[in-house]
């Protein structure tokens, strides 16, 4: 969507993942503290998305959206004043339907009404769910709240959260920042590995703008283990998805922390080129031993060995497989190392990667001049 936003994916935190209809001011208030002390808004977490669960299950006189006066009595715009004091920026939830997938009322046919709350509470990102559709296609349902939240006036990220119904990389891009190309993530290898390959058939869709969407990351949540989850991440990264954090950010693990910190991995994801990474190879069983690849800025490439195999296994990219002439010398930096690789490599690189994880590297392939120094 031609707004001025996502010319990167988007990066931040929201409440659904960990706390689902648990929340409350304070909880939303915390967090914003959290991504401050931790130092994750530094790194580009700046927004702080309030999932489903905050509004009132009625509107008001007027028809206006109101938020649960038990949960969150000071109200949105106090909510989003305090986090712009911090430098962060505030994201709300509605859905393009009757009702919230939680049962509060939806956005469709109020969406003039409820942009215009939006606006006026100062949120800059609305995630837009799918219950309660009425069997209405969503090609139908997500351009009116673009419409009117272009009409208020005010820049708000618009995050479509249609589960990937009627193929949406092939027409949302004129009508959101994001997409979800899938239904949702849960936190399981099974789940997050499902998601990865569902994803990355529409890689040729995303770019500057509009990016695919294969839901929020599960990292810190306890369900997969640390290898796991730094491949959940990694490939996150590299497919350009939205990267935000879904697990209580007030109460991290130093593992956690480090995976969601990792400078090196974030910058993949927020190449100014913004090309989606994509499988490139698979081999062994089922094809579990696998490449993921995509062009950076610079003529670098992101390369990812991926083994989702039960065991540790040696994987190799091919350099006929990520579109490079197998004379190319490559310089190599391992980005979970933070090293570069000794030596520069020809025409294949191979490393040994332990069962479920996920090394991430750069290569920048050199020049003749180069090499030969
Ligand atoms: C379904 C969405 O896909 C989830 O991400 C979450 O927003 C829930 N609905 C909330 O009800």
């Amino acid at each position: 969507l031609n707004n001025g936003l996502a010319r990167t994916p988007q990066m931040g935190w929201n409440s659904w993942n960990f706390f689902a209809c648990n929340i409350n001011e304070t909880v939303i208030k915390e967090t914003a503290d959290a991504l401050i002390s931790t130092g994750l808004a530094d790194l580009g977490y700046v927004y702080l998305n309030i999932d489903d669960c905050w509004s009132s299950t009625t509107r008001n006189s007027e028809g206006q959206l109101v938020p649960d006066p038990k949960t969150f009595p000071s109200g949105i715009k106090s909510l989003a004043d305090y986090v712009h004091t911090k430098g962060l920026k505030l994201g709300i939830y509605s859905d393009a339907g009757a009702f919230t997938c939680e049962v509060r009322p939806g956005s469709l046919f109020h969406e003039t009404d409820d942009a215009e709350s939006f606006a006026s509470w100062g949120v800059d990102y609305l995630k837009y769910d799918n219950c309660f559709n009425l069997g209405i296609k969503p090609e139908k349902r997500y351009p009116p709240m673009r419409d009117a939240l272009n009409a208020t006036g005010r820049t708000i990220f618009y995050s479509m959260c249609e589960w990937g119904e009627d193929d949406p990389a092939l027409w949302a891009g004129r009508v959101g920042n994001s997409w979800r190309t899938t239904g949702d993530i849960n936190d399981s290898w099974a789940s997050m590995t499902t998601i990865a390959d569902l994803n990355d058939k529409w890689a040729a869709y995303a770019g500057p703008g509009g990016w695919n969407d294969p839901d929020m990351l599960e990292v810190g949540n306890g369900g997969m283990t640390y290898q796991e989850y730094r491949a959940h991440f990694s490939i996150w990264a590299l497919m350009k998805a939205p990267l935000l954090v879904g697990c209580d950010v007030r109460n991290m693990t130093a593992e956690t922390y480090e995976i969601l910190t990792n400078r090196e991995v974030i910058a993949v994801n927020q190449d100014s080129l913004g090309v989606q990474g994509r499988k490139v190879n698979v081999t062994g069983t089922d094809g579990c031993q696998q490449v993921w690849a995509g062009p950076l800025s610079g003529h670098r490439l992101v390369v990812a060995l991926w083994n989702r195999c039960s065991k540790a296994a040696i994987i190799t990219a091919l350099w006929e497989t990520l579109g490079l002439e197998s004379s190319t010398s490559v310089a190599i930096r391992d980005l979970w190392q933070h090293k570069n690789v000794s030596g520069n490599a020809v025409s294949s690189f191979s490393a040994y990667v332990d069962a479920h994880d996920c090394l991430v590297y750069i290569f920048t392939p050199l020049t003749l001049s180069q090499s030969a120094i």
